[in-house]
This record gives C-alpha cells, sequence and structure tokens, in this order.
C-alpha cells in the first residue's frame, strides 16, 4: 500500500469502549508510513491515554483544553486543511447526533464543521443505539452531507449483547481509506465489471434453456466492490435481485446480449466472471411460439466465451481477471484447468453438488487458485455469500496495492 505513504490522516477518537481499537489502527497506519495526527474527546480520555496515542502515531494529540495560544500553532481551520482525511474512529451515536446537528461545541466538531476533507465515520454503538431511528436518521443526514461510513459490523458487543453496531476492524478501516485515496489519486476511482446471474437462450418467444444460477455471489461481490469506493458495472442475466442505484447495473437476457455489454464497458481495471453463462444458443430462434409435436429438435451452436475474450484481449485485457468455476467433481483440477484455458490470474471454484452451498444458497464455500505461483490455493470456509464476497474484495483491495 505505497499509496498511503506520507498520507496525511486526521484521527478524531471519541469515547466509546472501541476505542482502544483506534490504538491498533494508528499503529496500521503508522506502518504504512502515512502521518497522523489525533484529537481526543473529552470522553476518548477515560479510555485511551493522550501519551500512548502521541507515542503510537509519532504525531501531535490535540483535545478541549486547546486555547487561544495554542490554537495558533494549530487552529482548527489549519487542522482541517492538513489532514488529506478525517477519520473519526470511533464515531459514538452521540457524536453522530452532534454532527448531524451542525454542532461546534468541541474541538473535534468544530474541525469537521469547518472541514473541506472527506470525513469517515466509524460508527460503534449498542445494536438498539444503532438501529434507533433517531441515529438512523441522522446518518442520512450526514451522508446527504457526502459524510461516509465504515461499518458497523455485526457481533458481539462489549455491553454483551449481539447485533450490528460493533466497529469495523481496523484492518478494514485502513483498506477502506487506502482504496479511497487510491481512486483519489488516480482521478478516478477503479472501475470493475462483474457479471452475475444465469443467461437465457431463447428457442422461441416462451422458451428458454437457461443454467441454474441465482446471481446471489455476483451481487454480493458488487455490493462490497461498491462499499470499497469502486466504481461497479454489474452485467446481469435474470435475477429476481436488487442491488444499490449506485451500481452501474445492466440487465441482459442472452450470452450475446452479456457479451455485447461486456464489450461496451471495456476497458475495465478488473474484470470478474461470475454469471453461469449459458454455453450453446439456439441456431434459429423461432419468430412465433413453437405449435405442441411429437417430437422436437432443436440445434444449438457454441455461445461466445466472454470471459475468454476478455482474458486474451491484446491491449484491453483488464489488470486482473477473475472467473468462476462450478464444479459437481474433481473441483481442484478443473478449476486449475479453467484457470489456464482461460487466462485467467483467479479462478474462484465452487462445488455445487451440494445442496447447503451454491446454487440459490444464501452460504457458499468457494476456493480461490491463483495463476501466480508464489501464491497458495486459498479456501473461504463455509460462511454467508455477502462475508465470502467481503473476503474476495479484501483480496483484490491487497492485490492492487
Ligand atoms: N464464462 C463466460 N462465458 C461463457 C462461458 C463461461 O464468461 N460463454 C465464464 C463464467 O462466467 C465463469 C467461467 O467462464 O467465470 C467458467 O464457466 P463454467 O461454466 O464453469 O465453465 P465452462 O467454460 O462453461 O466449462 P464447463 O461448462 O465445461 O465446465
Amino acid at each position: 500500500m505505497k499509496n498511503l505513504k506520507n498520507k496525511k490522516i486526521l484521527l478524531i477518537i471519541c469515547g466509546g469502549v472501541s476505542a482502544y481499537k483506534s490504538l491498533e489502527l494508528i499503529r496500521l497506519f503508522k506502518k504504512k508510513d502515512a502521518e497522523i495526527k489525533t484529537i481526543l474527546t473529552k470522553n476518548a480520555k477515560e479510555f485511551v491515554t493522550p501519551l500512548s496515542v502521541a507515542s503510537l502515531s509519532q504525531g501531535k494529540v490535540y483535545d478541549d483544553l486547546f486555547n487561544v495560544e495554542n490554537e495558533s500553532e494549530m487552529d482548527h481551520i489549519a487542522l482541517s486543511r492538513w489532514a488529506d482525511v478525517i477519520i473519526v474512529s470511533p464515531a459514538t451515536a452521540n457524536t453522530i447526533s452532534k454532527l448531524s446537528q451542525g454542532s461546534s461545541e468541541d474541538l473535534a466538531s468544530t474541525v469537521i464543521l469547518a472541514s473541506n476533507k472527506p470525513v469517515f465515520l466509524v460508527p460503534a454503538m449498542n445494536v438498539r443505539m444503532w438501529e434507533h431511528k433517531s441515529t438512523r436518521n441522522n446518518l442520512v443526514k450526514l451522508k446527504s452531507y457526502g459524510y461516509k461510513t465504515i461499518g458497523p459490523i455485526i457481533g458481539e458487543m462489549a455491553c454483551g449483547e449481539y447485533g450490528e453496531g460493533k466497529m469495523a476492524e481496523p484492518t478494514d478501516i485502513l483498506n477502506e481509506i487506502n482504496i479511497f485515496l487510491l481512486s483519489q489519486s488516480n482521478n478516478k476511482k477503479i472501475k470493475v465489471l462483474i457479471t452475475a446471474g444465469p443467461t437465457n437462450e431463447y428457442l422461441d418467444p416462451v422458451r428458454f434453456i437457461t443454467n441454474k444460477s441465482s446471481g446471489k455471489q455476483g451481487y454480493e461481490i458488487a455490493n462490497s466492490l461498491l462499499k470499497r469506493g469502486f466504481d461497479t458495472t454489474l452485467i446481469s442475466g435474470p435475477t429476481n435481485l436488487d442491488v444499490d442505484n449506485k451500481i452501474n447495473l445492466i440487465k441482459v437476457n442472452t450470452a450475446e446480449e452479456m457479451f455485447k455489454a461486456t464489450q461496451k464497458n471495456l476497458p475495465i481495471d478488473i474484470a470478474i466472471f461470475s454469471a453461469a453463462v449459458s454455453d450453446f444458443k439456439i441456431i434459429r430462434k423461432k419468430e412465433n411460439k413453437i405449435k405442441k409435436q411429437e417430437n422436437l429438435t432443436v440445434n444449438l451452436e457454441k455461445n461466445i466465451d466472454i470471459l475468454n475474450y476478455v482474458s486474451n484481449h491484446n491491449f484491453m485485457r483488464p489488470k486482473l481477471v477473475i472467473g468462476f468455476a462450478a464444479e459437481t467433481q474433481d473441483l481442484d483440477r478443473n478449476a486449475i484447468m479453467k484457470l489456464t484455458n482461460k487466462n485467467c490470474d483467479w479462478i474462484i471454484a465452487n462445488d455445487v453438488s451440494k445442496k447447503d452451498r451454491g446454487f440459490n444458497s444464501d452460504y457458499n464455500e468457494v476456493t480461490i487458485h491463483y495463476k501466480d505461483k508464489k501464491k497458495t490455493k486459498e479456501v473461504l470456509s463455509f460462511k454467508k455469500k455477502s462475508e465470502i464476497s467481503e473476503e474476495i474484495v479484501d483480496r483484490i483491495v491487497a492485490q492492487i496495492n
């Protein structure tokens, strides 16, 4: 992550039990040679000490004891201008509420109000507080002002309750900030294209052949990509799924339409092919509905392999090409064959013979095979497709840095 080197991070630590995690966040940023200045709110000092923050960050720590004299050294305007990015971690329900009202009652809120820089909130609170309408409304307001959020995640909280509200893990925060800065430094977002779902190949206006696929895994990957700041295009065959409207969703029916939509979106930085594309299409589709008859012979021809086309495109090959392999036997062997034959950088293989995972299920287990011989295959063990997606996107972020 050379991208974080010398980046100026203004970290605002608020008073919550997760404040200690921000120490780990500082450590991770320092490892990447980022510069850090910190503001501790009055309550934060109940949880972490200015001394520990200062020694870890090797940078200035500010608090509400700032006054006219030391304000001249770095006032609230200068602090906000100094930063490339401002992170509020943990962002408590109280802080979120104050920020949504444009409060400027302490140094932290004043700096944020005076800021012209990207502000990331890392919420951490009890599940009920997180779900409370008042918090939800405050966040809607803050998001409309352009504030971004990282997390929270689902898990057991310090209070013993379980649910959404737990602070995001420091490594995930680091990844998200990194990808954000990366897209900013390129002056454009990194563009990712993902295909998902089945394709339908029509015999006549009402009948088609298709592949079994719900599209869930591909849609989840698209959601995870969007969350990390990628410019995400999802080319999807027919599914019943919805995605965030910030994803550029292109709905198609046939493999040919999927191919044309893909072609139209080249060049692209990263391409992921999770669609279960029908390998065959009907040679002569009938204009009208075919009438019932004793026997029907249908002639099929091979569809173009979209993945193969993209991965072998001489001058428009994406930097990273990821294929999927849905297999019912010889999982590893077949996947490795596809990795080579289709000129992919990675192949993500899943066993579709088991009932509790894969097709239509919300769960999956996958194995990632890499072209890079230095990397050994990785198994992402049985878990929700949304979690598998996060883990896949973690690896994509790590790969491009
Ligand atoms: N794929 C594609 N276009 C096709 C067929 C497949 O882009 N016409 C992509 C899929 O999206 C997937 C990968 O190729 O990423 C492997 O697809 P899969 O159906 O597992 O393999 P096939 O090449 O179709 O081989 P087989 O059906 O014989 O296993």
